[in-house]
């Protein structure tokens, strides 16, 4: 209602942000979550990077990319000689989305109106930071960070600059590495992935 501010309308800082987003309603995946996993880093982080959505285990922990996509994609960026921890790691959905089967929770694809609402955050994370480069780990991070969805197997290792002024990367998902079975593949796969985490680290200067 006009006049009427939303609970997190007044985040002034990235920890009023990180606390108004425990209770966000903007859709409907927080009714199945354990809790909302909003980004992690230094808040003068020159690089944002931005996967798709928290996977099971990063759904239990409340941190983004701890499971193996994780442990994947800090390898490689150890390789490229960029420090996790001088960046900042989020999502462009906050909540876990799945299908329960048996005893497992199955990784379901957000939509593009669960994008469109957890944009909200992923907008109050990068105005707080204000990095020099955003990088879009696959489909769902690139329409959130693009506005409109974009071919990324095509387009990897582009640079596209906002209208707002920031640079995002595109690349593919770690995860898309791990879910190839042929072993040289993979590992063709992962020589890619790291060039272009070696051109992210170019780009960071
Ligand atoms: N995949 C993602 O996109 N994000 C995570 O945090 C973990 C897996």
């Amino acid at each position: 209602m006009a006049g009427e501010m939303a609970p997190d309308e007044d985040a002034a800082t990235l920890a009023e942000a990180r606390a108004a987003a425990k209770t966000c309603r903007r859709c409907t995946l927080w009714r199945d979550a354990t809790q909302t996993v909003f980004g992690e880093g230094p808040q003068d982080a020159e690089v944002v990077f931005v996967g798709e959505q928290p996977g099971d285990q990063e759904d239990i922990a409340g941190k983004p990319f701890v499971g193996p996509a994780g442990k994947l994609f800090d390898a490689i960026l150890e390789e490229a000689g960029i420090e996790r921890d001088k960046t900042y790691v989020t999502n462009a959905v906050k909540h876990f989305k799945f299908e329960p089967r048996g005893k497992r929770r199955i990784h379901s694809k957000p939509n593009a109106g669960e994008v469109r609402a957890c944009r909200w955050w992923l907008d109050k994370e990068l105005g707080f930071i204000r990095p020099k480069l955003a990088v879009a780990l696959g489909a769902t991070a690139t329409l959130a960070l693009a506005g409109k969805a974009l071919p990324v197997t095509r387009m990897r290792g582009q640079t596209l600059a906002r209208e707002d002024g920031l640079k995002v990367f595109l690349t593919v998902h770690p995860s898309f590495i791990l879910r190839i079975r042929e072993e040289a593949d993979k590992q063709a796969e992962r020589a890619r992935f790291l060039a272009d985490m070696r051109a992210v680290r170019k780009l960071m200067g």
